[in-house]
């Protein structure tokens, strides 16, 4: 149940938002892209995102009082970050004093470098005998006086006696949040990095960020090593039924890739894994479950329930991560069983729900994980579409790897785009399959509702011998060897319909028609090489124009990065699941008529 919004107006630029109960002005703001000065990212320690109240009531918090003076607190100035929105307000910005350092990321947007991993060098007073402050007060006060609160565990405390005193209590303190990560000897504050990682049920990618910058420093993908336990996530289920020791194989094969990765990149950049301070990791929600070794059968079996959907944050080392001994791992929150907190971070990455523009999101793979909504309300939903858009259960089916084809155009004859170029066609992969069914449907070799024709049906047509007979089922032979069978193209139907049923119920729900969309988005790495006119073409999205059709890579990966650099914008992603209405398809009344309803192909006159 999605409570009641209320408004919040920001002068002098009068830009209003409409926001849940309880956020703060602070991250208010930052929704609407609003920059209010900060450098503690929100927790209530630097003092420097006071705002005035002109309208609503904002209580005065402890923070207030420790760091605003008491006419400030009179004249209603409050700390953005503390003061919570419990009814309609309106409020003051006053002008930042010093452009924050921002960085673009892959989608054009740009993000205020805000990191989570903070280091402060700190040249400190060392202890006499009138001054026997033991070194964690000192450490701290230095500190405090820097806007920074601090926690340290035993882990670093057996460091920071000698590191002080080698170093002649000139040090960089490493944060990540309160907690010093690490005290290291003179100014390292040039060397701060941490990594991303989009794990996904076949590929992982990991980023090595450097958090000064906001600017990559390594990026490197590699299959996931669990891919000898199965293909796609219920095979992977279905391993660790098999008990502890499986759920524990798959977690270490997992890791395992991670690490490879890691080292990889550490060598790749000359890196070190003790300047690499905190990773932020998304994937699905079973690749999150296997890689903290929770066993995932109840994702599985109804009524699906995962066993957490919240962020997580742990010490690295728990799960054998090789960064920092003392570093963190953080994972985005999931959306449901089957919208995971990759999709989180997709919808981060493109700003979907935070702006006014009507956008769907969808990244296709063996599911479907849709978004659809605006600033005003938005839904969520995973459609079941299958593995045949990953080039499964395909008779000449293959994944994009070299030798796939990739890319089909019909014509007077047949054109061929094959991965690796001047390569011999070992068969079709997902985009390939778009691709060729759009275009059999577009030179009248299918009709719409997915019969192919046989040669005798198109006498004179410039591919009628392409149409051959393959085992006693028709067939449109693509090259030597590689043809796409009726079959085929029941299953791509199958897979699209779920998709599209999926997109048809949220529209439903939310009261909107095509016409009202302003953006398709295709995320994933499927999404990426899509062709967008194939997909509207077989109705695998909604018949908008072309140029509203837009291909957003791997949003998963930009958002993990967002996330990393900024703990404002992390912020944001975790407050997403309350934002988002998840629907859950299974089980509705209406979900075998919009399945139906879109299961033919669109008739090509109604796409355009
Ligand atoms: S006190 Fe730092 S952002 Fe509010």
């Amino acid at each position: 149940m999605i409570q009641r919004k209320l408004e919040v107006i920001y002068q002098p630029f009068d830009r209003t938002t409409r926001v849940p109960p309880g956020t703060t002005l602070f991250s208010a703001a930052h929704w609407i892209g609003l920059p209010i000065d900060s450098t503690c990212g929100g927790r209530g320690t630097c003092g420097k995102c006071k705002v005035r109240v002109i309208e609503g009531a904002a209580e005065v918090t402890t923070a207030d009082h420790r760091l605003l003076r008491k006419e400030e607190l009179d004249g209603g100035w409050r700390l953005s970050c503390q003061a919570r929105i419990y009814e309609d307000m309106v409020c003051e910005v006053p002008q930042l004093l010093r452009v924050p350092k921002a960085a673009t990321m892959g989608l054009g947007r740009l993000v205020i470098l805000d990191p989570n991993v903070r280091k402060v060098y700190l040249e400190l007073a060392e202890p006499t005998l009138e001054d026997q402050r033991s070194d964690v007060m000192r450490l701290g006060d230095a500190l405090t006086a820097e806007g920074h609160d601090m926690a340290a565990g035993v882990a670093v405390l057996r460091t920071i006696p000698r590191v002080l005193r080698d170093s002649g209590f000139k040090v960089t303190a490493v944060l990540a949040g309160e907690q010093l990560v690490a005290l290291e000897p003179g100014d390292t504050t040039d060397e701060s990095f941490g990594v991303a990682f989009d794990v996904g049920t076949t590929t992982l990618v990991g980023t090595l960020m450097n958090l000064r910058t906001g600017m990559a420093a390594g990026v490197l993908s590699t299959l996931n090593g669990q891919a000898p336990f199965g293909a796609d996530v219920i095979s992977r289920i279905s391993h660790g039924m098999n008990g502890p020791d499986s759920v524990l194989e798959l977690q270490t094969a997992v890791v395992t890739t991670m690490n490879t990765i890691l080292a990889d990149l550490y060598e790749q950049t000359g890196v070190s894994p003790a300047r690499t301070y905190e990773a932020v990791v998304v994937g699905n929600a079973t690749m999150l479950h296997l890689l903290f070794g929770i066993d995932p059968s109840p994702l599985a079996v109804m009524p699906f329930t995962p066993a957490f959907m919240e962020p997580l944050l742990i010490a690295a080392r728990e799960v054998g991560l090789d960064i920092h001994p003392n570093g963190f791992l953080q994972t985005l929150p999931a959306l449901g069983a089957y919208v995971g907190a990759d999709i989180v971070a997709g919808v981060l990455a493109t700003s979907v729900v935070r702006e006014d523009k009507l956008r769907v999101f969808v990244d296709v793979g063996t599911n479907g994980e849709i978004v659809l909504g605006s600033a005003q309300r938005a839904l969520a939903t995973a459609a079941p579409a299958g593995p045949a858009f990953e080039g499964s259960q395909i008779r000449c089916g293959m994944r994009a790897t070299e030798g796939a084809i990739e890319g089909v155009q019909l014509g007077d004859t047949v054109e061929l785009q094959v991965i690796g170029g001047d390569v011999r066609a070992m068969g079709i992969c997902g985009s390939g399959l778009v691709d060729a069914v759009a275009q059999l449907l577009h030179v009248g070799l299918l009709d719409h509702s997915g019969r192919m024709k046989g040669a005798g049906d198109v006498p004179g047509h410039p591919l009628a011998d392409r149409l051959i007979d393959v085992d006693g089922v028709r067939a449109f032979l693509l090259a030597d060897g590689v043809f796409l069978t009726q079959r085929d193209v029941r299953e791509l139907q199958f897979a699209k319909g779920s998709i599209a049923t999926g997109i048809k119920v949220l529209m439903d729900i939310l009261g909107v028609e095509t016409k009202d969309l302003d953006q398709v988005l295709l995320g994933g790495s499927f999404g990426s090489y899509l062709n967008p006119e194939s997909a509207k073409i077989i109705g695998l999205v909604p018949p908008v124009d072309l140029d509203k059709i837009i291909a957003v890579g791997n949003s998963a990966g930009e958002g993990a990065k967002i996330a990393l650099l900024s703990y404002r914008e992390r912020q944001v992603a975790f407050e997403l699941p309350s934002r988002i209405e998840y629907v859950e398809l299974s089980g509705r009344a209406d979900f075998n008529d919009a399945f139906v309803s879109v299961l033919q192909f669109p008739h090509l006159e109604l796409v355009g």
